[in-house]
């Protein structure tokens, strides 16, 4: 799989002070400079390690990150190098709300890391006015075994708040939470909304003047999504704070940003006004995925094959009048609990519309020996609307580990109608996702 190089990243938080041009009134409180990223990948089996696990390591063993490091270095590896973010320029001005959308691996979140100092850029400039906080993650920096309290205070502390700070907004942190009652329950038993939740709230509440969020509402129930739309929609008018949101989630982003950015391969191919910009991308046709690198290894998982196949043939075109088949090959490198398998099925707006896990059916399966598996999984005939929809395998440990988090392993597939069905009405995209089979039973009632 790709071996990503990253130095630990300091504290999610950045001040910067740099003489910002001023134009029309409104200052410009971030300028990118011709930004681009260059990271090397190695070909080597080896470790994706997501932030929130550096950042775990880093507070629990420093003597294992040290060794973990130094075994990367031994190792040979060829290493290839390609640039995830291409000259980006770009302005925002105080206030503004911006969205960034685009493809799996189009270069959102490394833009967002670049700016929050995560990972410096190869090339370019930026300058930023104002104390940045950043939400890239679900719950990044909080530590599984410490209560929700105590991860309030880790996680103000690692976005760069004094103990006095988180204190003065502890209560309205946890008020908007909605988790009062779970509030001295250790983080790894709350469920991942529980989660976002928190981790959200923390965030909101730190009072930045640039808040970068990264497809975090994408965890949460439609409430909670409402309310954190609510917040940031507030933040911007009455605080004018400024915001710079990605997310796969359209409707989010129309409803929240006034201008988007869409990105392409590491380029800006379009910005403007949101609808027009959502427009463009989901005309964008087909989406093409990058090829998947398997087999992939995260932790003691391995991902050996993904695949979609219909009457023995691999494809991502499917026939509606026939069933087509989910299959997800790995091996497991120890024994594991409560480890679940299984896809999201997504619309082409990213917004989640089914899932499925083998666990929900075989519960026993959560506790998984070592050794090497196929989960097959056959989706029947006339289940879907014809349409585009994004398939996403999952393969997680509930509230501990969730593999391959940073490089979503997910598919395109484009339905289309069985051939008995006739549609009539129109293909505006309002005919919903499922087919309801057949089940009209029509009688002309002659008048007696
Ligand atoms: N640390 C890293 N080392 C090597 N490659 C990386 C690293 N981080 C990201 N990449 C690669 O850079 C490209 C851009 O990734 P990025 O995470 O920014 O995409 P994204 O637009 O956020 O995608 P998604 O919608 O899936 O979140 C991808 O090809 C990804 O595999
Ligand atoms: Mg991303």
């Amino acid at each position: 799989m790709t071996h990503i190089k990253e130095k630990l990243p300091p504290p999610q938080s950045r001040q910067a002070s740099e003489a910002l041009p001023v134009s029309n009134g409104i200052e410009t409180v971030i300028s990118i400079k011709n930004i681009s990223k260059k990271y090397r990948i190695a070909h080597r089996s080896a470790r994706y390690t997501a932030l929130r696990d550096n950042i775990t390591y880093a507070l629990l063993s420093p003597f294992q990150t040290i060794k973990n490091q130094m075994k990367k270095i031994l190792a040979r590896e060829t290493k290839e190098e390609f640039w995830a973010l291409k000259n980006i320029n770009l302005d925002v001005k105080k206030g503004e709300v911006i969205g960034i959308i685009g493809r799996n691996g189009a270069g959102k979140s490394t833009l967002l890391k670049i700016l929050t100092g995560i990972t410096p850029p190869t090339e370019g400039e930026i300058k930023i006015k104002g104390k940045v906080v950043s939400l890239l993650e679900v719950g990044t920096g909080f530590h599984p075994e410490l209560t929700g309290r105590e991860n309030i205070f880790l996680n103000g502390a690692i976005l760069g708040m004094t103990k006095r700070q988180i204190e003065k907004n502890f209560d309205k942190i946890v008020a908007f939470s909605g988790i009062e009652r779970f509030i001295d329950t250790p983080v790894k038993r709350y469920s991942s909304g529980m989660y976002v939740r928190l981790a959200f709230s923390v965030a909101a509440h730190l009072e930045p003047d640039i808040l970068l969020v990264d497809e975090v509402l994408a965890v949460g129930d439609a409430d909670f999504q409402k309310k954190c739309l609510g917040k940031m929609d507030e933040v911007t008018k009455t605080q004018g704070r400024t915001i710079l949101f990605v997310s796969h989630n359209m409707d989010a982003v129309s409803r929240l940003c006034k201008t988007t950015v869409l990105l392409e391969q590491g380029k800006i191919s379009a910005i403007g006004d949101t609808d027009k910009i959502i427009e463009l991308y989901l005309k964008g046709g087909p989406q093409h995925d990058t090829p998947l690198p398997l087999p992939m290894t995260d932790e003691n998982v391995t991902l050996t094959e993904f695949s979609i196949t219909q009457r023995g043939k691999q494809t991502e075109s499917i026939d509606g009048s026939d069933p087509f088949g989910i299959h997800i090959g790995f091996s497991i490198a120890r024994n594991l609990q409560s480890f679940r398998v299984g896809v999201l099925i997504k619309n082409s707006s990213g917004t989640l519309i089914s899932r499925s896990f083998v666990q929900d059916w075989e519960p026993e399966l959560e506790e998984i020996t070592a050794g090497h598996y196929n989960a097959n999984l056959l989706i029947p005939a006339r289940l879907f609307m014809a349409g585009e929809y994004l398939i996403e395998i999952k393969l997680f440990c509930f509230r501990s580990k969730d593999y391959f988090a940073d490089t979503p392993v997910q598919k395109t597939v484009t339905v289309h109608s069985p051939k008995e069905y006739h549609e009539l009405a129109s293909k505006s995209g309002t005919r919903g996702y499922f087919l309801i089979p057949t089940a009209w039973n029509m009688q002309h009632k002659k008048a007696s």
